[in-house]
């Protein structure tokens, strides 16, 4: 791959936030350092958006939701970078106003990756000089300005992990197979075998509760939610298991299937995880370091609701709830002072691919629990009891994809470190499979 040229973030950071945001925008330009403009233009699927609409829609974000309101305040008239990117680089916020059809982003040529870099560069001078100056806003707008910052820094790190997993599923469609990251830093591990922890009947409490630390909506209010006695697996399931499913004629048998899924495998013609590959020596897998051989310990990634749903059922288990998921998560958190989260692997660690649990760490713990991939539950996106959207166009974040989704909770080795948390929801329809999506067994 070609280097395109790269354009710094190189701002003096002048308070925490300000560190903050430089050092997301920073990040976001790393990951693409490497990638030619070609790379950066092609849309593979309506799902998946190319790298420069990546790179410019995060940029509009904070255009649009920050600049515009704020300069303002501190007597700058607003003027918009170029008038035609509020539509072309609008995801769906309808109360902004037209957007540029999704399925179409890639047939954006213009602007070139070059003026989308230029843009990223003058959106972050001014929001450099904005947050220096915030001090002239009232206390009310400066706490506003901080909360509007600190989503921004998040909704970016959001497209951090998309724009590997667009790039990845891009790159899959190539039949020259191409590398985005050379090395491949997989070790060969054998874990302990899955074990089942133990969680009484009685009443939770689940969602997110600490004021100081930043959440999305929609994993607020904390509430109540009373369990059935439950158990949990250690380990997420492995490639080497689904491939014993595969191997069992799972994807032939209609009796595993839900109904939509058994129509989804039938209509797609579905035998096997995405970017998997039967070759003479065996199952291989299309990675972001290219094709590899499937290691059986690591935890299955790229399957759907659907076929997490059907190897539960395969295994006599099922899926967890996501107030299941989110009980053992607080359990093992506090029986590890936090260091389960630090024992997933992150996109932080480089290695871009779902890891083995190297060994028990704890006995009440369940490893790789965040980080490695995002774990299927069986609960639908919905809201929470007394959930409220923000007022604005903001508040279209989250709320209005309340239908058709589930939830998967965790992370995965594309999620930056300091973006999850127990309490995080991300949501997808039943039949996506681009995303590191695997499972983790709970029965009753
Ligand atoms: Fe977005």
């Amino acid at each position: 791959m070609q280097t395109a040229p790269h354009v710094p973030c190189s701002m003096s950071p002048s308070s925490e936030l300000a560190k903050r945001f430089v050092d997301c925008r920073a990040q976001t330009e790393r990951l693409t350092a490497q990638l030619s403009p070609e790379d950066c233009q092609a849309q593979s699927m309506p799902d998946a958006s190319p790298i420069k609409w990546h790179l410019a829609h995060t940029t509009w974000f904070f255009e649009t939701f920050i600049l515009e309101r704020f300069e303002p305040l501190l007597g700058k008239a607003f003027t918009p970078h170029r008038p035609a990117f509020r539509v072309l680089f609008n995801s769906y916020y309808n109360g902004v106003g037209d957007k540029h059809p999704r399925p179409q982003r890639g047939l954006v040529t213009r602007p070139s990756l070059h003026e989308v870099k230029d843009y990223r560069v003058a959106i972050n001078q001014r929001v450099a000089a904005l947050l220096e100056a915030q001090s002239a806003l009232s206390q009310v707008d400066q706490r506003e300005l901080t909360e509007l910052v600190t989503l921004g820094i998040n909704h970016e790190q959001q497209h951090q992990e998309l724009i590997l997993t667009d790039l990845k599923h891009l790159l899959s469609m190539n039949p020259l197979r191409p590398v985005y990251a050379p090395s491949w830093p997989l070790v060969t591990v054998k874990p302990e075998p899955a074990q089942w922890l133990t969680y009484e009947a009685g009443l939770y409490s689940i969602g997110h509760d600490s004021p100081d630390q930043f959440a999305f909506d929609n994993e607020s209010p904390r509430h109540q939610v009373y369990l059935n006695a439950f158990e949990l697996a250690t380990h997420p399931v492995t490639y080497g298991e689904f491939a014993a499913f595969i191997d069992a004629g799972g994807y032939q048998k209609h009796e595993l299937w839900l109904s939509l899924g058994w129509d989804w495998v039938q209509r797609e013609r579905i035998d096997k995880p995405m970017y998997w590959h039967k070759s003479v020596s065996g199952w291989q897998t299309f990675t972001l370091h290219g094709l590899v051989d499937i290691e059986a310990n690591t935890p299955v990634a790229h399957i759907s609701y659907f076929e997490a749903d059907a190897y539960a059922r395969w295994v006599g288990a099922r899926l967890p709830t996501e107030a299941e998921w989110e009980v053992a998560a607080q359990a093992s958190l506090k029986a590890s002072d936090g260091a389960v989260i630090a024992a997933g692997n992150f996109v932080d660690g480089n290695v871009l691919h779902p890891l083995a649990a190297r060994s028990a760490r704890l006995p009440q713990c369940h490893q790789h629990l965040f980080g490695d991939v995002w774990e299927w539950t069986q609960s639908s996106y919905a809201p929470y009891p007394g959930f409220k959207a923000a007022e604005g166009a903001v508040g279209e974040y989250n709320g209005k994809f309340m239908c058709n989704q589930y939830v998967l909770r965790g992370g995965s080795c594309a999620t930056p470190r300091d973006h999850i948390r127990a309490s995080y929801r991300n949501f997808f329809p039943a039949d996506a499979r681009w995303q590191f999506s695997g499972l983790r067994l709970a029965r009753d």
